[in-house]
């Protein structure tokens, strides 16, 4: 035991003063512990109550704002990290990751955000990160809508890139089947477990039709309607998505029952045969994820500790902090 350690101490000095022997630049890495609970309290003490009023004040309006900032913390991280290259306005000569055919006009909430940074720069000018103030909004909807409360490691940077290309390659489509699903978030480092715990997400929002309507439609060669759709659910779901209706495409709750109540009711669903995708039907048909959903299903309480432990560990990905990136002084725009 002693040599080992003196062999990790001899290497952590040898590190050291190669370190300091040399005029390099030192890049800090971008690892989970880079970011820290309360990153603004000397710096910007109101910072996150600011982003919680901006909130509020808009969810007394429209309470499906929520969804809106889960699923923006989502196709944030997922894609380049979590650097607000969501938030990014596409330019002459570059479509940004917003105006992708996965996100617009699905995902709304970017005028909210802009205000609580024009608020943010009033109180503390350059000083809080878009990608951060998107992560506090991810937090304080999973409490608006699950009454579920969580501290969000800050200190994130804001990226200078947003490409709409990136967005299908790295975000997963309602049609994937379940070692799709796995592979897709096994590639961010997340677990099966993870990926199923995530998916509870669902439990919140809306859809519009042309996301499932193939279900309803056009499923396969041999099946019009998607056998793994409960036929009452179907029925139903045609009345609000009637064929040949993809001009308006209308909306449909994710979850029907309650559809601005994050829990686990999302896994209920799926035991009978009312998920809405069928990437989260699948979730309960195949072998290798049932028995998650099952847990989900049963135990709301150990489910919510689980979604919140994944949702801190996505926030974390690919991030830009210390020197990297740059404090936008608006979201929509690098300076
Ligand atoms: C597991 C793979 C996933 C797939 C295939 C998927 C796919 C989708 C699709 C197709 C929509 C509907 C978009 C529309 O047509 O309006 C949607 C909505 C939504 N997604 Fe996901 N998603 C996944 C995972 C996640 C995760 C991990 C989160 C957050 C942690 C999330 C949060 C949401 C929310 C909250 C909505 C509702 C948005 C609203 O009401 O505006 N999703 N998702
Ligand atoms: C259509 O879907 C059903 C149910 O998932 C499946 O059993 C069947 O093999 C599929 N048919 C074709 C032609 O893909
Ligand atoms: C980004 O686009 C939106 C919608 O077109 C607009 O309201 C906003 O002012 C733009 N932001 C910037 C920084 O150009």
């Amino acid at each position: 035991m002693a040599s080992i350690q003196a062999l990790v101490a001899s290497f952590f000095l040898v590190f050291a003063v190669s370190a300091t022997a040399l005029p390099t630049q030192v890049y800090p890495l971008s690892s989970p512990s880079s970011l820290s609970v309360g990153f603004y309290k000397y710096t910007c003490p109101p910072a996150e109550a600011i982003v919680r009023a901006t909130l509020y004040e808009a969810f007394s309006s429209d309470p499906g704002l929520a969804a809106d900032f889960l699923r923006m913390y989502f196709h944030d991280c997922f894609v380049r990290g979590c650097d607000a290259s969501i938030l990014l306005n596409s330019t002459k000569g570059n479509t940004a990751e917003k105006d992708s055919p996965v996100n617009n006009p699905s995902l709304e909430g970017f005028d909210v955000i802009d205000q609580a940074k024009a608020r943010l720069e009033a109180a503390c000018p350059r000083t809080v990160s878009c990608a951060d103030i998107i992560a506090f909004a991810a937090r304080d909807s999973v409490f608006k809508a699950g009454r579920i409360y969580y501290d969000v490691p800050s200190g994130r940077r804001d990226g200078r890139i947003s490409r709409a290309s990136e967005v299908i390659q790295n975000l997963p489509p309602p049609t994937f089947t379940v070692p799709q699903l796995i592979a897709n978030f096994a590639r961010k480092g997340f677990s099966m477990d993870e990926m199923v715990t995530l998916s509870g997400a669902h439990s919140i929002g809306s859809s519009h039709c042309l996301s499932f309507s193939n279900r309803l439609y056009s499923f396969n060669a041999t099946h019009k309607q998607d056998p793994l759709l409960d036929p009452k659910y179907a029925a139903f779901l045609k009345t609000k998505c009637p064929q040949g209706n993809s001009k308006t495409d209308p909306k449909v709750a994710l979850d029907s029952i309650t559809p601005n109540t994050l829990d686990n009711k999302y896994y209920q669903q799926l035991l009978t045969y009312r998920g809405l995708f069928s990437s989260d039907e699948a979730l309960y048909t195949s072998k290798l994820t049932k028995g998650m959903v099952l847990n989900n299903a049963k135990y709301g309480r150990v489910w919510g500790p689980k979604f919140v432990k994944a949702m801190v560990k996505l926030g974390s990905l690919d991030v830009l902090t210390g020197q990297q990136g740059e404090i936008r002084k608006v979201c929509g725009a690098v300076n």
